[in-house]
């Protein structure tokens, strides 16, 4: 009773979705040469989310020794479709790909050799992991699906207790580059200066020194160089979604945390191009300062920077434009992390400094 109840379930999700198909998302796209294998039978289902920059990484596949029975995919965005068809049958594979490093190189399909149903599934990708599920289709026609990039951007078909039909789209053509544009962040840089968000000033050092001669002056010298790293990197999932590893420029109002004076930090928007891969460099910070002591004299010594840290997300275009001259874009968040460095600055003085300003971390 319960087993056919569910049967009935599935029978219905596809029907809904065979009245929207003319409004699912499988029908106009980056694609071309669309075609697919079985009967006519079946409501339609539409597995995609190629309009958020989402791609196809995993197929999993039933069937039973006269068709597929149930078809489900797994996506960029760490998300599954759902399950199309009854999942029910002997046999069963799940296939899945990391799209910045693998793509599909070949897709077989059968039908069930009397025009109703998909027979057989055979997915192979780039790096040679397969896929093969289905009845025996010996003797029968091979339907081979045009690939073209790759990159899998759905699939489609027909089901009810069985998979009528199915065919996969494919973005047609290679990336020829991906930009980033419209950057725009949450904060602005007056914002962020107005609170001095992330940035302190930090003491990389203090001395207190008394020269100890009874006659003779003596040179002190405070002084010495300390080794900073600091970063920048972007993250934006579209790019390892499309197995894209060039450096990928970004345009808009991006924000840049660098120097306002000599020693001090302040944000504001980027003047230069800027490209998402991530960069880390160290910089030395370098103080010396010479102080000529009289016998007995103290003195005190205390050099500073500032350190700025920021995290912070940004909403952009992510436009991908193809070899063969299309584009096409979609909304896309982000987050940008940066730590940077000021000059060093260094100061000696008869008088201590406040304890609070001598202590080798503190904020000013
Ligand atoms: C740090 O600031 C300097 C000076 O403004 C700038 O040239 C540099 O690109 C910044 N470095 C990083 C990693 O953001």
């Amino acid at each position: 009773m319960l087993f056919s109840a569910t049967k009935l379930l599935l029978g219905a999700a596809c029907l809904l979705f065979g009245a929207a198909q003319a409004q699912d998302d499988c029908g106009e796209g980056p694609w071309q040469d669309v075609s697919y294998t079985g009967g006519d039978g079946g409501g339609r289902f539409c597995a995609t989310k190629w309009k958020a920059g989402v791609v196809v990484t995993g197929v999993e596949v039933w069937a039973d020794k006269g068709s597929v029975r149930a078809v489900q995919f797994y996506y960029s965005d760490g998300t599954n479709s759902q399950q199309w068809g009854k999942v029910d049958g002997d046999k069963h594979a799940r296939l899945d790909w990391d799209p910045a490093v693998d793509g599909i190189s070949q897709i077989k399909t059968w039908g069930n050799g009397r025009a109703q149903y998909l027979g057989r599934v055979f997915i192979r990708t780039k790096k040679g992991a397969e896929l093969d599920v289905g009845k025996d289709t010996s003797g029968q026609d091979t339907f081979e699906t045009n690939v073209a990039s790759g990159i899998m951007l759905g699939a489609f078909g027909s089901c009810g207790d069985r998979i009528d039909n199915m065919g996969f789209l494919f973005l047609k053509s290679k990336i020829e580059k991906i930009t980033i544009d419209d950057v725009v962040f949450s904060e602005t840089p007056e914002m962020l200066n107005a609170r001095m968000e992330g940035l302190e000033t930090v003491i990389l050092d203090y001395a207190d020194h008394t020269n100890a001669n009874t006659a003779a002056t003596e040179t002190f010298t405070f002084g010495k160089t300390d080794t900073k790293s600091t970063t920048k990197s972007f993250s934006n999932t579209a790019t390892n979604s499309f197995g894209w590893s060039t450096a990928t420029e970004l345009s808009g109002k991006i924000l840049d945390l660098g120097a306002s004076s000599t020693t001090t930090l302040k944000y504001d928007y980027s003047k230069a191009t800027t490209e998402e891969s991530s960069t880390t460099n160290t910089v030395m910070l370098t103080y010396s300062v010479a102080t000529v002591l009289a016998p007995g004299q103290r003195t005190f010594c205390r050099a500073t920077a500032m350190s700025g840290t920021y995290k912070g997300d940004y909403t952009s275009t992510v436009n991908i434009w193809l070899e063969d001259g299309t584009t096409f874009g979609f909304e896309q968040e982000g987050t940008m992390e940066q730590v940077n460095w000021s000059k060093a600055s260094s100061v000696c003085q008869d008088n201590d400094f406040p304890p609070e300003k001598r202590a080798v971390k503190f904020i000013s």
